[in-house]
């Protein structure tokens, strides 16, 4: 039986109650991206990668779909492929069936059901392969389960430019957690969003039929059913920006009015126009991308793009010490 684990147990949830309340008390307000992937907001990204503005998914799937015979043959045999924030999507399946007798995947994924999913759609395609989900927030240090067969490598797969939602250090303490795991003979498979136009990118994140929007917005859903919150949702809007300098977007919640709100009991004064930030959208420069690598003690070994060059998946390896 390649399954071990059937019941997969969520790690705590206070955890959320604390992050939005230290979030909601500072100024600016800021609430951490991370939030938003409940049941809806998971339904709501896949909705949103179907959008014809969000041209991350389509290019990343092209480029993988171009590249993945020759990523495979760089990875080598054996690899035990440890996804981060397992989408198990149609990219990840690809990946697998085309790696060289892989000893197994690792889904690392906080979400339950979204881990459950990935499992029984991983199982029905690939049945021989063997997969060990790990039910944990990946940037937090986890253990890795043992497989049935022993790997050559580790290979980290961290997609879809998610290391992107980071702040440049918190990406280079994430990009060094991924070293550690990885060991001297591992490697890391990570897909990242090129920096563009201006235009380009806000349209993909300001979508026509308010798909991102309504992304956004959810996490003030989560919050009044979750932390017994009373936002008004009617008087909040989703604002997202391009930031040149920072060479990102930055997403934010913006109030519509003054007001406040009620969240587990503590109340916060929101001014009108107010904004609390809650996500960063990070667009990279490929010949920015090593220095950054090179802080977490890891090296470009190959890059691959899609042919309008939107975005970029890299292989990192360890650097010897
Ligand atoms: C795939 C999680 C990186 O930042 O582009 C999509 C999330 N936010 N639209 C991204 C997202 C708004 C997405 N990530």
């Amino acid at each position: 039986m390649a399954i071990h684990s059937a019941r997969i147990a969520a790690p705590q949830v206070d955890e959320f109650a604390r992050d939005v309340a230290r979030g909601l008390a500072l100024t600016p307000k800021r609430l951490p991206s991370k939030y938003f992937y409940d049941a809806e907001g998971s339904r709501l990204f896949e909705a949103i990668c179907g959008q014809p503005e969000y041209y991350l998914t389509r290019a990343e799937l092209a480029l993988m779909q171009t590249h993945v015979a020759d990523m495979a043959a760089q990875l080598g045999a054996g690899v035990r492929l440890v996804e981060y924030g397992s989408g198990a999507g149609i990219k990840t399946r690809l990946l697998l069936s085309h790696l060289h007798s892989p000893a197994g995947y690792v889904p690392v994924e906080i979400s339950a059901p979204a881990l459950q999913a990935s499992v029984a759609a991983i199982t029905a395609e690939l049945p021989q392969l063997p997969v060990r989900p790990v039910c944990a927030d990946f940037t937090r240090p986890h253990a890795l389960p043992d497989l049935p067969v022993i790997s050559t490598r580790t290979v980290i797969y961290f997609p879809g430019s998610t290391l992107g939602n980071f702040e440049p250090d918190e990406a280079v303490v994430l990009l060094r957690q991924m070293r550690a795991e990885m060991g001297a003979a591992g490697a890391a498979l990570i897909g990242i969003d090129l920096d563009k136009d201006r235009a380009i990118l806000e349209a993909a994140y300001n979508d026509a039929a308010g798909v991102t929007a309504a992304f956004t917005l959810n996490l003030l859903v989560r919050i009044n059913r979750e932390l017994e919150g009373d936002f008004d949702l009617a008087q909040f809007a989703h604002r997202a920006q391009y930031n040149a300098m920072a060479g990102r977007i930055e997403t934010a919640i913006i109030s519509r009015c003054v007001q406040d709100v009620v969240v587990a009991g503590t109340r916060y004064h929101f001014a009108q126009g107010e904004a609390m930030a809650v996500e960063i959208s990070s667009k990279y420069r490929l010949d920015r991308f090593d220095r950054m690598a090179a802080r977490a003690g890891l090296a470009v070994r190959r890059c691959w793009t899609d042919p309008s060059r939107a975005f970029a998946v890299l292989l990192l390896e360890p650097v010897r010490v």
